[in-house]
């Protein structure tokens, strides 16, 4: 989906019109990747807009700058202030929103410490990631011939701009092959994640999900729905996943900021299960859905509302914000 081009972008504490949020072609990020970000979202609700887990956003995205030694000054009231005036700025109702932390431009070598470090927030309106018939149908996915990042290489529990390009060849892979998604397996052969989600299998009633050894992202979806899907009286388990796993699941489905939960029909052309959405995967999404859209109450606190005078901000849940190991 394109940009519509109009509205106001955070740049270093200052508001800038979309068309002038620029940045020079010699930035550090650009030639090195050398940034990380996040991808939360505020939904509309009955009583108003709200953001879904902005605390848990914005402590991965400090923890995602700490592993790459990047300081900013905006602790984790700093950050979602700015996100929430950002909102305001902009009088969304629902959007996408992308705080970065990057490299910025002063020098050009591997060496990023002698560029400035910056950031930014944008805000844009983006539907449903995969589609809202695959929300229903389900999606067609294939395993990756590219693998997730390996141990001690690149961090996965960073969300970094670099990981970005091991998404991108699976993804592309996957579009170029005919399938909506990829899912990567780790450097071991056990599955890992989507290009830019988790992914849970459903066996007999009960639920797993690979652990953050197996190369994920610790998402906060991922997160969310092992909280009410414990709340539902399912098992969790946190475990690695083999292949083979994939094919002979009652139900797999991936979760993410972007694609919600998503259920996967085929992987490979081979049936999952029923070949549609199984009852778990609709059971987990409702619950999904109502906290986000409002409409259940919201007992774990995991909504900000933008326009209520004075939101309270949430305080970090600590491991939460990278995936917890149970
Ligand atoms: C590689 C990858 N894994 C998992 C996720 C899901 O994380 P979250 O639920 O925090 O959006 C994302 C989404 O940003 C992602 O890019």
């Amino acid at each position: 989906m394109a940009f519509p081009g109009t509205g106001q972008i955070w740049m270093n504490g200052k508001l800038v019109e979309w068309k002038d949020a620029t940045i020079h072609v010699a930035s550090h990020v650009v030639h090195y990747g050398t940034a990380v970000f996040e991808g939360a979202r505020c939904y509309a609700t009955p009583r108003g807009s709200a953001c879904f887990r902005l605390d848990a956003h914005m402590q991965r995205l400090l923890l995602s700058a700490k592993i790459y030694r990047m300081e900013y000054p905006l602790d984790l009231a700093g950050w979602q202030n700015a996100v929430l005036e950002t909102i305001r700025a902009n009088a969304m109702k629902a959007c996408y929103i992308r705080p970065i932390v990057y490299r910025g431009y002063e020098s050009l070598g591997v060496n990023p410490f002698t560029c400035p470090v910056d950031a930014a927030i944008m805000l844009w309106d983006w539907g449903t990631y995969l589609g809202k018939e695959a929300l229903e149908q389900g999606t067609d996915a294939r395993v990756a011939s590219w693998s997730r990042m390996a141990p001690n290489t690149l961090p996965a529990m960073a969300k970094s701009s670099a990981n970005y390009a091991n998404s991108a060849l699976i993804k592309m892979e996957a579009i170029t092959d005919g399938y909506a998604e990829g899912i990567a397996l780790d450097v071991q052969g056990n599955v890992s994640e989507g290009s830019g989600q988790n992914i849970f299998i459903v066996r007999d009633g009960a639920l797993y999900t690979p652990p953050l050894s197996s190369s994920i992202l610790g998402g906060i979806t991922r997160d969310s729905v092992m909280t009410l899907a414990r709340d539902l009286g399912y098992s969790v388990s946190e475990t690695v996943i083999p292949r083979e796993a994939l094919y002979i699941a009652d139900e797999v489905f991936f979760v993410g900021t972007a694609a919600e939960v998503t259920p996967v029909r085929s992987i490979d052309k081979i049936k999952i299960g029923a070949g549609r959405r199984g009852p778990v995967t609709e059971a987990l999404q409702r619950a999904f859905f109502d906290v986000i859209s409002g409409t259940s109450p919201d007992r774990h606190g995991w909504l900000t509302y933008v326009y209520e005078e004075e939101a309270p901000l949430r305080k970090p849940r600590g491991a939460v914000a990278v995936g917890t190991r149970d």
